[in-house]
Formats: C-alpha cells, structure tokens, sequence
C-alpha cells in the first residue's frame, strides 16, 4: 500500500520526490522508496530500527554479503573458546550458559569481519538469532521469561545458520527486483527524536514524508525499546548509531524516551495540546474510567507527537505531502479517534487535508499476547499537503 501510494504522489507532482520516513522502523518504506530509485531520509529513536535500515541500505548499495556469510560461519566454525564475550544485568536469566558460548562465537565472527557494511547486515541476523533463541518468549514484544514447558526457543548456531540462508535467498531476488534502476538513490539515516532532531534539508526536490508512526506511547502500545534490548546488548557498539549508549542503559530506556513515555509536567501538556485537537479535548473530558493514569498517558503521547510533527514541519519546510497512517488503540477501555486527532493536529499545523482513506487490517501481524495492538482491526490513511 505505502508504494502504491508512493507512485500516485509521484505521478501527481511534476518534480523530482525525496521520500522522508521519520518513525523509519524497520525500513517498509525505506524499500519501497529504493526500489523505485528515490532518495531518502529516515529517522528513529530506537538504534536496532536505524541498524536494521543502515543494513537494508547496504544491501541495495552492493554489500558482498556472500563473502560477509562464508568469513562469518568458517570463523566461528573453528572457534572452539569457551567465554562470554558480554556481560549486563539479567544476562544469566536470559540466555542459557550454551547460548551465550555459541552467541559469543558468532559476535566475534562478525566483529572480525572488515567490512562495516558487511557486519552490518550479520550484526542483525544476530539480532533475529536472540529473538528466538533467548529465555524471553517471542509471542510478546516484552521481555518475560518462557516457562520451563515452552519448548519454541531454537538452538543459536542452526537457527542463525538458517537466518543466513534465508537472507541470501532474499537478498538475490531484492537485487533482481533493482537490476535495472538508472541510479542508485541517496539513503540517509539518524538515530534521533523527531522533536528535536535538526536535518540538513533542502535537496531541491518536492518531499514527501510517508509514515507510519506510533499509535501511543511504547511502553503500553508495543514496546519496541524493550523488544530490541537483548540484541543490543550483544552486538559491537562501535557498529550502532552513536546516540545508542544512553538508550540501553536498561531495557525500558528507549521506551522511556520515545513518544509518550514521560508523564512529567502532564498537567499543562494535557492543557496544551487539547487546543490543538477538539476531538482529543472531548475524549480527555470524557473520560469516566476513574483510572486517570490511562488518560494522562494518551495526553502525554499527544502533545509529544504534535511537537514532533511540528519540529518536522519545521524542519522539512517548503511545499510537502504528508502521508500518515494511524490506528486506534484502545485506553482505559476507550477508542482513542487517534485518525481524528491527527488529522485536526495536522490542520493545526498550517497542512490542507486532501484526502482520509480507511481500510479493514483482515491479517495485521501482531503478537498473540498484546491485546492493545490486537483491538486494532482497520487503519486510516491521512494524506495532506503543505504549501
Ligand atoms: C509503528 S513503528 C514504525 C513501523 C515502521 N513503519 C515499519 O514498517 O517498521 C513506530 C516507530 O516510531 C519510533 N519512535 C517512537 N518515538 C520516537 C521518537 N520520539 N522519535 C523517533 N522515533 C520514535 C519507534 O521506535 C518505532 O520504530
């Protein structure tokens, strides 16, 4: 949908388009933006995200990630040593002593790879590997310890091995689908806060920001933050974005600092930004839950997205189009009309609405276990343009 999307703006400008994703994730539009050859500009707080799309980057500039994979499993093949090679709180609870010898050998496998580009792109099949072979369960994006009976966790080296195959095999039909584009796009991509992250912009070029961004804050919609910590733990620092020390520091700390995940001075934040949205004012008013701690959170997410939307205003300033995609959540046992609200914060901020398209999510992929994403049944595309 996003690249069909991307097409129609395309088609519809008569100018050259940059594509800026600024809650980039794992790069959906990234591809989608280089597979049609269009520079672009991604923006996350969560390191694993900007890791994930630095490799995608790499992927599409030519990385010899043959080469990387062969150097990767000789090396580690030979590698009998039997220490691990990191060391952080909750280690021992989340990896078996076996899994951390095994992890210990692929991470200096990887790190003595001397391409960056090609480390990488191992560094996230490593952050795959951890996904399904720590104690954590991987039917929630938290961290909880599997039971002793949940028997889903896979052994490191076959399941990485297994990881490598099916990136190569993806990787030679994504170079197909490129094989005939005329130049290769410029990918830029930042670590950062979208409220005050400061962008060098003009590229000339009519902007369009597509994006899907979060629906509340990460810690009680899904917490991506948490979801990478693990995988952060284990892969070279010297290979993550350079903002990465901070955010690691525990697993709640990137959820702390994204959208939403600080309820300090709440109060006034929620009086602010019910000026920007009528619909929002009447849901904070509304609320009759007797559990205001919901409610202040859904204001805190608010006023922190509006900032971040006008910091990207700001920053990417000049004749855009907008395209956002928003779900509702529910809070507090209440639809939040984020579709509404958003589009009003859009209007707020100087944008002229063109079009709000709704559609039905029939197989949206969620995790069994989160019930605030699994009430998330249709979405609804805003697109606006500004002057
Ligand atoms: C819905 S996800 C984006 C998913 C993405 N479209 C994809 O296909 O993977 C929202 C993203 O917003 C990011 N995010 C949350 N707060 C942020 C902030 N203050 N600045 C930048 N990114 C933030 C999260 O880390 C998460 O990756």
């Amino acid at each position: 949908m996003q690249g069909d999307i991307i097409d129609a703006v395309v088609k519809s400008v008569d100018q050259q388009c940059a594509i800026v994703d600024p809650f980039v994730g794992s790069g959906t539009i990234l591809t989608e933006a280089l597979i049609r050859g269009l520079d672009f500009t991604g923006i996350d707080i969560n390191p694993l995200a900007i890791l994930v799309c630095q490799a995608k980057a790499a992927i599409d500039d030519g990385v010899d990630i043959e080469g990387a994979a062969r150097h990767v499993v000789e090396t580690y093949r030979l590698d009998v040593t039997e220490t691990i090679d990191v060391n952080f709180p909750g280690l021992e609870k989340w990896f078996d002593q076996p899994a951390a010898i095994a992890l210990s050998r692929l991470r200096r496998s990887i790190a003595s790879l001397q391409d960056v580009d090609g480390r990488k792109v191992m560094w996230t099949l490593l952050a795959e590997t951890i996904r399904v072979c720590s104690n954590s369960r991987t039917s929630t994006y938290k961290l909880h310890k599997r039971a002793d009976t949940d028997k889903t966790g896979g052994a490191v080296i076959p399941t990485f091995e297994e990881n490598v195959r099916r990136a190569l095999k993806r990787i030679a039909e994504y170079r197909f689908l490129i094989f005939n584009r005329p130049t290769p796009p410029g990918v830029q991509v930042f670590c950062g806060d979208v409220r005050n992250v400061v962008l060098e912009s003009d590229t000339g070029k009519h902007r369009l920001l597509i994006t899907s961004p979060p629906y509340g804050d990460n810690r009680t919609t899904i917490p991506y933050g948490q979801f990478s910590y693990l995988a952060l733990r284990w892969i070279d620092p010297r290979d993550l974005p350079q903002a990465t020390p901070g955010l690691i520091s525990t697993s709640h700390t990137t959820d702390t600092a994204s959208l939403g995940g600080s309820l300090k001075d709440v109060a006034q934040k929620a009086a602010m930004v019910r000026g920007v949205s009528p619909t929002l004012d009447k849901f904070l008013a509304s609320d009759r839950s007797g559990r205001p701690e919901g409610t202040r959170k859904v204001a805190a997410f608010m006023f922190d997205f509006v900032d971040g939307l006008r910091n990207l205003r700001d920053t990417f300033s000049g004749q855009a189009h907008w395209v956002i995609t928003t779900g509702n959540r529910t809070a507090n046992g209440q639809q939040v009309p984020f579709d509404d609200i958003c589009s009003e914060m859009l209007s707020h901020l100087g944008a002229r609405p063109i079009a709000a398209v709704k559609r039905k999510l029939p197989t949206k992929r969620m995790p069994s276990k989160n019930s605030m994403g699994a009430m998330i049944t249709a979405e609804t595309t805003l697109v606006a343009e500004f002057a």
